[in-house]
C-alpha cells in the first residue's frame, strides 16, 4: 500500500473512519518530524502491533515557549515522507497550524502535579502545550495505541496519566531510547549541535550510567544526583545543568531513597542547544 498524505484534519478522520468500519487496527506514532532512527523505532514497532499505521508531522507551536526554537526548529517533510514509507507507515498526519489550532481556539489539558515539575520547572506551559495537541492528535485518529519514546520519559508518563484520567480508551505503548553508538540519544535537536558540541555530548550520557552504578550501590538520592552533575561538568566544562534528579519512575517525585523503580533524568544546556536524557535505575 502506497503512503497517503493527509493535511486536512477532516481528511484524515475520514481515512480513519473506513479503517475502523473494516475492523483494523490502528496504531499512531506521534512526532515534530525531522526524522531519526528513534522516531523511525517507534514506527516499526507500531508496524508490529496494528494493522494500520498513522505517523503525524506537526511542530506544535503550543508547546514552545517564547524564545525557545519553534522557528528554527528542523522541518524536513520529503525525507520524513521517505523514512514513513521505509518502515511502512499507511498514512501521515500533517495538518496546518490552523487545522489544529483554528482561530478562537481557546481550550488547555492541563496534567496537574506531573506538568510543573522537571522540563515543566525550565519550560512554563510546555506540557500543557504537548498533553492540549497529543489529544486532538488522538481524537483525529482514534487509534488502538499511540506510541512514545522513553527518551522524553516524562512527557510519556503525562501523557499515560492523561490517558488514564480522561479514560481515551487508547493504549500507551513506551519504547525504549534510541542512542548512537556512543550513547548519545537520538534527538532531532542533535541537528544544532557544533562538530565540537557533538563530540562532547555522549558524557551526558556516560555520567547518568556511571551515577547509577553510585545508585546500584546504595547511595543516597543525593549523591547521585551530585556525581551526575559533577561527571557532566567535568567532561563538559561549559555545559549549564538545569537538572539532574533521581526520581520514582510512575510519579516523577523526588527519590527518598535510592530503592524501587527509579528513573534518572537530566536537562543539559550545550551551547545553545537545550539536551534531555534520562535511564532506568532499577528495574
Ligand atoms: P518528537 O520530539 O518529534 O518525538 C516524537 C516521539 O519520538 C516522542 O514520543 C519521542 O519520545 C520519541 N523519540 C524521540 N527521540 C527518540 C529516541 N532517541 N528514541 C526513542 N524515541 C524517541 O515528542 C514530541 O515530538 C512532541 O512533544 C509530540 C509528542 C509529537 C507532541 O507534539
Amino acid at each position: 500500500m502506497s503512503l497517503l498524505l493527509c493535511t486536512r484534519r477532516r481528511r484524515m478522520s475520514e481515512l480513519v473512519r473506513r479503517w475502523r468500519e473494516q475492523g483494523l487496527s490502528i496504531g499512531l506514532v506521534p512526532t515534530m518530524g525531522a526524522l531519526h532512527e528513534g522516531h523511525a523505532s517507534l514506527i516499526r514497532r507500531a508496524r508490529r502491533g496494528n494493522d494500520r499505521v498513522v505517523v503525524s508531522i506537526f511542530v506544535n507551536p503550543a508547546q514552545f515557549g517564547p524564545g525557545e526554537d519553534y522557528a528554527r526548529y528542523p522541518r524536513a517533510l520529503s525525507r520524513d515522507l521517505a523514512l514513513c514509507r521505509r518502515c511502512g507507515a499507511d498514512a501521515v498526519y500533517h495538518p496546518g497550524v490552523s487545522q489544529v489550532y483554528p482561530e478562537g481556539f481557546s481550550t488547555a489539558v492541563q496534567v496537574s502535579g506531573l506538568s510543573e515539575r522537571l522540563e515543566g520547572k525550565f519550560r512554563p506551559g510546555h506540557f500543557r502545550g504537548v498533553a492540549t495537541v497529543v489529544l486532538k492528535l488522538l481524537e483525529t485518529t482514534r487509534p488502538e495505541r499511540a506510541y512514545f519514546g522513553e527518551k522524553d520519559y516524562q512527557q510519556l508518563t503525562l501523557v499515560r496519566r492523561m490517558a488514564s484520567d480522561l479514560d481515551l480508551g487508547v493504549a500507551i505503548v513506551g519504547c525504549p531510547t534510541a542512542r548512537q553508538p556512543d550513547g548519545l540519544a537520538l534527538s532531532s535537536r542533535n541537528a544544532y549541535l557544533s562538530p565540537r558540541e557533538r563530540a562532547l555530548a555522549p558524557a551526558i550520557h556516560a555520567a547518568l550510567v556511571a551515577a547509577r552504578g553510585l545508585a546500584r550501590g546504595g547511595a543516597s538520592p543525593k549523591a547521585v544526583e551530585r556525581r551526575a552533575r559533577a561527571r557532566i561538568l567535568a567532561s563538559i566544562p561549559q555545559a549549564r545543568v538545569d537538572y539532574v534528579e533521581l526520581v520514582d519512575a510512575r510519579t516523577l517525585r523526588p527519590a527518598e531513597r535510592a530503592r524501587g523503580r527509579l528513573r534518572l533524568l537530566a536537562a543539559v544546556w550545550l551551547g545553545k542547544t537545550r539536551l534531555i536524557d534520562n535511564i532506568p535505575v532499577f528495574n
